[in-house]
Order: structure tokens, then C-alpha cells, then sequence
């Protein structure tokens, strides 16, 4: 059954239409791209489907219950997880209490649990520590779990932003340009950990690029997006050699 679906959205801003007519079909476990020159629109797609924003028009699934104009809290806990184009963490807080805190939101111990579930709630909460390491170790930032994250190279702090998305468990992940910013070698780098998050976990992943290499060397599909409108949708040859993407992308550095 598909995971996410999204039929017919559109999106006004005012007077300019940001998204326009705009589909999607995700499958659980399957690894999406969303390219497109800057403004066509792609943040406020993930804006729209993660809640930020209500859509003027149209239906959001996620698997197969209707999510439009649900609340932003509501939607990650039943399973969409997000990283942001810019870097959202919390200061003075140590990058293992990030992955930790995401993860008690998903938590509830009841208030039969509160008074007599000590045990219990102990139990929980290393849990919590043993599985937020995990995650740590899974983006390779586990040597820095007790750093305060403002003082950590900035890939670093991109790594911590993606695991306290995965705390949530979700069933799919969307993220947004995650190599914004970066240099060469933590682009390279953070390309590796969403494979291998992507494999480990194996969760659909829904990433935004305005870098095509990105894209094509990580999604089965990718959608082009332009002036809000998907001009294009297919594999990643499909997509390289389609004449209105390559139009939309002419002379731009973005190609390489
Ligand atoms: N909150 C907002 N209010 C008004 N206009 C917005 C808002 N967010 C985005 N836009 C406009 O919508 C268009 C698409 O923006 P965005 O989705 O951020 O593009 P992309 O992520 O593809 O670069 C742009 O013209 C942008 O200025
Ligand atoms: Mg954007």
C-alpha cells in the first residue's frame, strides 16, 4: 500500500501561486527525490504535506489516513519525520539529550505509570539513552554525544539533526537540502549516512535537492519541480535526459 500520497495540492501565498496541481505517490521503504531551481516551490511542498501549512486545495495520505490541515506534532508522530533546509537545533543542549528529548515525544507513560511505574519508566528511559546512541553511532556522531551541539563543526550538527529526526521513528523521512551549506567532503560524507540510513532502517525518504548529482546517485525517483508545477517524473536517466529539465536547468552549476 502506498505510504504518502498526496493528490492535487495547491498553494497560494497571497497573490503567487507557490505550488500548483502537485501529486505524489510514495511507497513505504522507497528512496524519492524533489529537484528544482530555487523558489520553484519545494520547501513549501514539505511545508505543506508536514503541516506547517494547510493547502488551499487538495488531499494528503499517510498510509492510507487523511493528514491535511492535521497539526505539525500530530503528523511526525504518526510516522514523517523532517530535517530543515536551515539547521534547527536546540543551543546549550548536548547532542545525546537532542536525539533523546525528540525521542520522549513519542513516549507516554500514563498517569497510572506516573505514580506506580517507577520500574517501569527507568526501564524506559534507558531504552531511550540505548537507542538514541544507537542512532548516534548510525550517523556517525556518537564520539560527540556529550558535546554541547552548538560547538560542533557544522556537518557534525547536520548529522544530530538528522538522528533527532529519526528518533521519532518514522516511517518516512523527509529531508531538505541535508548538504546545504557543506563542503565538498561532508557532502560526500552525509550522502553515505542517508544510504546507509536509508538501508539500515529501511524507511522511505523523501530529499530535496537543488544539487542534481545528489539526487541521482540516491533516489529510484525523482520529480522536477519548476514555478511550483512538476514539469518532469521518472528515473534518474529519465529525468537527466528529459529536454524540459534540462531547459529549466540550462547554464545553471546545479547540472554537475
Ligand atoms: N511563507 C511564505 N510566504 C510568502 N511566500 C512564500 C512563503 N514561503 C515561500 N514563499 C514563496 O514561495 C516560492 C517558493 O518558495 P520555496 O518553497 O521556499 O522554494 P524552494 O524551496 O524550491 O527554493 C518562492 O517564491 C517564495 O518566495
Ligand atoms: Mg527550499
Amino acid at each position: 500500500m502506498t505510504l504518502l500520497r498526496v493528490d492535487d495540492m495547491t498553494h497560494w501565498f497571497g497573490g503567487l501561486q507557490a505550488v500548483s496541481g502537485y501529486n505524489v505517490a510514495i511507497e513505504p521503504g522507497q528512496i524519492r527525490g524533489l529537484i528544482g531551481p530555487n523558489g520553484a516551490g519545494k520547501t513549501t511542498v514539505f511545508n505543506l504535506i508536514t503541516g506547517r501549512y494547510r493547502p488551499t486545495e487538495g488531499h494528503i495520505f499517510l498510509d492510507g489516513q487523511e493528514i491535511t490541515g492535521l497539526p505539525p506534532h500530530k503528523i511526525a508522530s504518526m510516522g514523517l519525520g523532517r530535517t530543515f533546509q536551515n539547521l534547527r537545533l536546540w543551543r546549550h543542549m548536548t547532542v545525546l539529550e537532542h536525539v533523546k528529548m525528540a525521542r520522549y515525544s513519542k513516549i507516554t507513560y500514563g498517569l497510572a505509570g506516573a505514580f506506580f511505574g517507577t520500574a517501569r519508566r527507568n526501564r524506559e528511559e534507558d531504552d531511550i539513552e540505548t537507542r538514541a546512541r544507537e542512532l548516534l553511532e548510525l550517523v556517525g556522531a556518537v564520539d560527540w554525544a556529550d558535546h554541547i551541539v552548538t560547538n560542533l563543526p557544522y556537518g557534525m550538527q547536520r548529522r544530530v539533526e538528522l538522528a533527532r529526526a529519526l528518533a521519532i521513528q518514522p516511517k518516512i523521512l523527509f529531508l531538505d537540502e541535508p548538504t546545504a551549506g557543506m563542503n565538498p567532503e561532508e557532502l560526500v560524507q552525509m550522502m553515505e549516512i542517508v544510504r546507509l540510513v536509508h538501508e539500515q532502517l529501511g524507511l522511505a525518504i523523501f530529499l530535496i535537492e537543488h544539487r542534481m548529482k545528489v539526487v541521482m546517485d540516491l533516489c529510484e525517483v525523482i520529480q522536477t519541480l519548476v514555478f511550483g508545477q512538476v514539469i518532469a517524473e521518472g528515473t534518474p536517466d529519465e529525468i537527466r535526459n528529459d529536454p524540459r529539465v534540462i531547459e529549466a536547468y540550462l547554464g545553471k552549476e546545479v547540472m554537475a
